[in-house]
């Protein structure tokens, strides 16, 4: 495994990380989040993702009883959450957003939740339009005060949010934003790479980049339609199915069917090909990693070695395939 800074901080992040998004309690429950956070852990991995929303909650109440069952030093390993859509279907106004009640609120229900004293990371899940950035700011920084808190960040908020959020910081001497959690992948790359580009060194921004795989479109599972078992089968998630068969949706099935094209070309594994791909950018602290089997895990953990495997003209031509 290889391990990198977060930003500017000085917490060391396995550049491969594991997330609980659709698969943990809804896919499968705890046997299986045992043997696949062992797993990663075994690996290297030192950084579990995870959300007050995931499966309104359970996502975190499984991975909490799991890390506690193996009983992996606390000191070895890294657990997030983030705070923003609320842990009930339909949640009471005060139950979401970035309200200084809900963000501490939601991060003391994190805590019992996921069976620790503090959370290594706690990010603002969105941007709330109905709360000031400055509220979110000074509860976020009471929270690290109180130790509940390790580093905080953002999770797809607009970079001048990000920046009003780190000079409201600096003005007032609280703790600033640390880390950002974007969708970045072959097929969605604007935001990190052009967005969030004056960040990296104004503010020493780290990021923990979420969907490598497009869900699995790069897998190149869905080139033929809609596998059973797979994440755009699962009940709960049939916006994303109807996401692919829009037009805008076919689009990106043909590029990923070019990628897949050259990843079987060049002789890798198209999933582990994608994962590369992400961490070639110096800017990615983590790449999430999901999966909903231990063969996929095992899978995407050999991207670490096909990052290193080609030059840069062929790096250009798998970005040009996906283009
Ligand atoms: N901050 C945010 O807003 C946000 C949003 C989304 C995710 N996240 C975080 O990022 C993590 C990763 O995101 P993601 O799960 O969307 O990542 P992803 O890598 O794009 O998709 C993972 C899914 O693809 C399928 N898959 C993975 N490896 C495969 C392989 N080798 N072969 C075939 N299928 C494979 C599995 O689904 P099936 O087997 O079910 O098809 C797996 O669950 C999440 O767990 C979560 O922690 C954050």
């Amino acid at each position: 495994m290889e391990y990198r800074r977060l930003g500017a901080s000085g917490l060391k992040l396995s550049a491969l990380s594991f997330g609980a998004w659709v698969t943990f309690g809804n896919q499968f429950d705890r046997g299986e989040a045992r043997e696949l956070i062992a797993q990663a852990f075994d690996a290297g991995i030192n950084f579990f993702d995870n959300a007050e929303t995931y499966a309104n909650g359970e996502a975190e109440r499984i991975m909490g009883d799991v890390l506690a069952d193996l009983r992996l030093p606390r000191d070895a390993w890294c657990v997030s959450s983030k705070v923003y859509f609320g842990a009930h279907d339909h949640p009471a106004p005060t139950q979401k957003g970035l309200s200084r009640k809900h963000v501490i609120e939601a991060c003391e229900q994190a805590l019992r939740r996921l069976r620790v004293e503090h959370l290594d990371l706690y990010y603002c899940h969105r941007p709330d339009p109905d709360t000031p950035i400055a509220e979110t700011v000074g509860a976020m920084d009471t929270l690290i005060r109180q130790g509940k808190v390790l580093y905080w960040g953002t999770s797809e908020w607009p970079a001048e949010s990000i920046a009003e959020a780190a000079r409201i910081a600096a003005e007032r001497g609280w703790y600033a934003p640390s880390m950002e959690q974007p969708e970045y992948n072959l097929l969605h790359r604007e935001r990190v790479e052009v967005e969030y580009a004056p960040l990296y060194a104004s503010l020493g921004l780290g990021t923990t980049i979420w969907s490598p795989l497009a869900s699995g479109l790069l897998t190149g599972k869905y080139a033929d339609g809609i596998p059973t078992g797979s994440r755009m089968a699962t009940p709960g998630y049939e916006w994303l199915a109807r996401r692919m068969t829009s037009a805008e949706g076919q689009a990106r099935l043909a590029r990923a069917r070019r990628f897949t094209t050259l990843a079987v070309e060049l002789g890798v594994k198209p999933a582990q090909l994608a994962i590369a791909w992400c961490l070639r950018n110096p800017h990615v602290s983590s790449v999430i990693l999901g999966a909903s089997r231990p063969e996929q895990l095992r899978e995407n953990l050999g991207a670490l070695a096909v990052s290193e495997q080609f030059d840069a003209p062929t790096w250009d031509r798998v970005a040009a395939a996906a283009a």
